[in-house]
């Protein structure tokens, strides 16, 4: 099969654009507000579970998969579960998976847009409304200012759609100049006012309750409470690592489908994970939650959807030289949502160009059409039915979020762990890489504990979901 793929320019941009692909909405937007509503330290200990038993060994299998698939000009998962499975259950078993696979990532991919391109939009409104003080003025409440933004269809539609169309303008150029470039900007920026924001949050005192500490606010976080333990926060907390880390959503295969049979797999993998984590847990967990506490109390915390967009500016409206540290604040969303964003639209832009020989720049602009008919569902919620809960957002967050994702999971493992066995899996991650993944932690992680841990967590937590009704 001819194959004149790209490949990633430099080991610095694959690693940023990597780390771009899963540092998104998911570690300060979802991060923070599913910590809230799963009883803070107690989402902590399934959280960090996920990580260890299922995080870190799919993001291998995923890493492996794309690069596999990219060998055989392919960037999309369905073809690469087809390639695999063949090894071991013939043509008819394996195209029947690779099928089941492809639409099932491809249903996650769509149904995720179906709401995370409408809160990039809001963070780039909101990094304007930062920067021209639109909601500084303590006249209208935050939450009101937040329902007239999502209400404004100038607004809400206007700042969507221009997030959208610099994506497919990025995403048009292609894999170096397109992707690689964005995310050697946007990361480092993203980074950098992190950190400056995390150290306003913890040198804050409240001016409410002298009680409301930032490191009270930290003590929520990292206290475990093992009593408030239940399967759907376990559930919850490995649907989160599996958003955070991109799993199950075909964006990891796609991007590691344009690595070069040299470039090492289980070293890029594995800083790709901790650039994540710390994003989520440090820069996600520092930041939004003291700041929250300090002001607002516990109750500020438990913000759900609204933590970021209503809590905070109303934070920020309080603090010295908050609308520096509001636009801040937007800027780091606003980044970390579109640097997360171009994977998905390189995803069906590879479809498009791969499948159906449809013309890159073509194709950005199809993406760009499918991005806004997908979307405008959530985009007219609010300002149709004049209601502000976004239940219609809210209740897809949860679904894809905690169930979807973590069924790719489990067929990945099976697929890789079953059909397509040890001995080339190894060798495909180990192939190029320093350290080499040993044949127990394939027999251990990815062929047993992996996919038992999805299923016992699948079974439970629907079987409690359906139990309090
Ligand atoms: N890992 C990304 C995040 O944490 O936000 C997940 C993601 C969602 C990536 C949506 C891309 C995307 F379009």
């Amino acid at each position: 099969m001819a194959n004149n793929r790209e490949n990633w320019g430099t080991k610095l941009g694959l690693i940023l654009a990597m780390a771009g692909n899963a540092i998104g909405l998911g570690n300060f937007w979802r991060f923070p507000y599913q910590v809230a509503k799963n009883g803070g330290g107690a989402f902590m200990l399934p959280y960090f579970a996920a990580l260890l038993l299922l995080g870190i060994p799919l993001i291998y299998v995923e890493w492996m998969q794309g690069r596999f698939g990219g060998k055989y000009g392919h960037g999309t998962v369905g073809c690469m579960t087809y390639l695999q499975a063949r090894e071991k259950v013939g043509h008819a078993t394996a195209a029947f998976l690779g099928a089941l696979v492809g639409m099932l990532v491809f249903s996650v991919t769509t149904l995720v847009n179906a709401y995370y391109t409408q809160i990039i939009g809001w963070t780039l409104g909101y990094s304007y409304l930062s920067l021209t003080g639109g909601y500084m003025d303590a006249a209208k409440s935050t939450g009101e200012v937040f329902v007239s933004y999502i209400q404004n269809p100038v607004m809400s539609l206007g700042f969507w759609a221009l997030a959208l169309a610099m994506l497919a303008y990025a995403l048009a150029r292609g894999v170096q100049k397109g992707i690689e470039a964005w995310a050697k900007v946007m990361m480092p920026l993203l980074y950098l006012f992190g950190l400056i924001l995390i150290v306003r949050a913890l040198t804050l005192g409240s001016p409410v309750n002298p009680d409301w500490s930032p490191i009270k606010g930290l003590d929520y976080l990292w206290s475990p409470k093992w009593n408030e333990l239940k399967w759907e926060s376990a559930l919850a907390a490995a649907g989160q690592i599996f958003f955070t880390l991109s799993l199950g959503m075909g964006i990891i295969q796609n991007y590691a489908s344009y690595l070069k049979p040299d470039d090492d797999i289980v070293l890029s993998a594995t800083t790709t994970v901790f650039l994540n984590e710390f994003a989520e847990v440090i820069l996600g967990g520092t930041i939004a939650i003291p700041i929250a506490f300090t002001f607002l109390g516990p109750e500020g915390i438990a913000g759900g959807v609204g933590l970021s967009f209503i809590a905070l500016p109303n934070v920020f409206r309080m603090m010295p030289g908050g609308q520096f540290f509001g636009a801040f604040w937007f800027l780091v969303l606003f980044f970390a949502g579109f640097t997360s964003a171009i994977a998905m639209y390189n995803y069906l832009i590879t479809i498009l160009e791969e499948d159906l020989s449809v013309p890159r720049k073509l194709a950005a602009i199809l993406v760009f059409g499918f991005y806004i008919v997908v979307g405008l569902p959530s985009a007219l919620e609010p300002i149709v039915t004049k209601t502000a809960d976004l239940a219609f957002l809210t209740e897809l967050d949860n679904w894809v979020g905690s169930y979807f994702l973590v069924v790719v999971g489990l067929l990945e493992a099976i697929v890789v762990g079953w059909l397509f066995g040890e001995k080339k899996t190894l060798q495909e991650i180990n192939s190029g890489s320093h350290w080499k993944l040993s044949s127990s932690f394939f027999n251990l992680m990815i062929k047993y504990i992996t996919p038992i841990t999805i299923a016992v967590l699948l079974i439970f937590s629907t079987k409690s979901y359906i139990e309090s009704g």
